[in-house]
């Protein structure tokens, strides 16, 4: 038996292996590790590229969704490190509806190296992760989207360093990217209010591990109706799109309710003079996030789209055990 069959025919959930699915399934000090990492292999890349560290890895990109930067940012992360990425369109696979999840992970396992996965339901990652005999990444859920989070916690610290307390600002709707950059503000030591329309709060089960990571980190965590509440101080204004991938449906009724949840300019003016604006892409422009400050001095939203890149190369040679 070689070392594929062998890792094929133990139950996966023996095994050993390194997933990406949560941010709070990470310490702070991997985090901060992984950020570190980032910012090393981002110097790396502009000094004349990265070493191919992946050489002779791959990994199975499984879509159940669109994406620009998930997808173009994971594929140049492995070609830049020397490996191999796959795109599976949603069309193709059919996870779940064509085959089996657990059959899928187990198949994949067999000719690649690592599976980054976008899906619609948290719980098919997580039985994607449990079946497969290889790392998972996380590329978005409906319940959280850690590898945004990363990210954009490494674009604030490149602006503000690796300082504790900074004043992180949400507004708009409890959503999947809003439940990871939460959890990363409460493992880094960074406070994290957010402001959401009654009925668009975060998950209960990702507020009450956030309360848990502040116990250790002494961050603070607020929840506020009123998005000028929640600015008020804020080192950064975050935003995301009202309607997430999945709620097309609810489109009409998100863009009345979310009205005056607009990052603006003149929120953004009551927050603190020297404050960022963040917005994980794809923006609805002049609904969340008006032109002017998307395109304004204090916006970084393409840095933090270009750091996808960087630091899915942390986690992909921390995953693939090279660095
Ligand atoms: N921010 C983000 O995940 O973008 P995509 O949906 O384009 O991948
Ligand atoms: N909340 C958005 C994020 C897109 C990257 C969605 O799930 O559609």
């Amino acid at each position: 038996m070689d070392v594929q069959e062998m890792q094929m025919a133990v139950s996966p959930k023996l095994m050993i292996k390194k997933d990406f699915l949560h941010i709070a399934d990470s310490s702070s000090e991997e985090l901060q590790d992984l950020l570190d990492l980032a910012m090393a292999l981002k110097k790396e890349y502009f000094n004349g590229g990265n070493a191919p560290v992946l050489k002779g890895k791959a990994l199975a990109m499984v879509f159940q969704k669109p994406s620009l930067r998930t997808r173009v940012s994971f594929e140049m992360a492995m070609q830049h490190l020397g490996g191999h990425a796959l795109y599976l369109s949603p069309a193709e696979i059919g996870l779940g509806e064509r085959e089996s999840i657990a059959d899928v992970a187990r198949v994949l396992s067999g000719y690649v190296q690592g599976i980054m996965a976008r899906v619609f339901s948290h719980e098919h990652l997580i039985e994607l992760a449990e079946w497969a005999s290889v790392p998972v990444i996380n590329g978005l859920s409906d319940y959280n989207h850690p590898c945004q989070a990363l990210a954009d916690a490494l674009t604030i610290q490149e602006r503000f360093g690796t300082a504790k307390g900074l004043n992180v600002a949400y507004v708009g709707d409890g959503n999947n990217v809003a439940v990871s950059l939460m959890h990363i503000c409460a493992k880094l030591g960074w406070n994290f209010a957010i402001a959401n329309p009654i009925g668009y709060e975060l998950a209960s089960d990702a507020i009450e591990a956030a309360k848990q990571i502040t116990c250790e980190t002494g961050a603070e965590i607020s929840f506020y109706n009123n998005p000028h509440e929640a600015v008020r101080g804020a080192d950064v204004i975050y935003t995301d799109t009202w309607t997430s991938m999945g709620q097309e449906e609810e489109t009409i009724q998100r863009e009345e309710i979310f009205s005056s949840y607009q990052v603006n300019r003149q929120l953004v003016n009551e927050a603190k003079r020297d404050a960022i604006v963040m917005h994980c892409l794809p923006a609805h422009r002049n609904h969340e996030l008006t032109d002017d400050v998307a395109d304004g001095l204090q916006s970084v939203i393409f840095s933090q789209a270009h750091n996808r890149l960087h630091a899915q190369k942390a986690i992909l040679a921390r995953i693939f055990g090279v660095a």
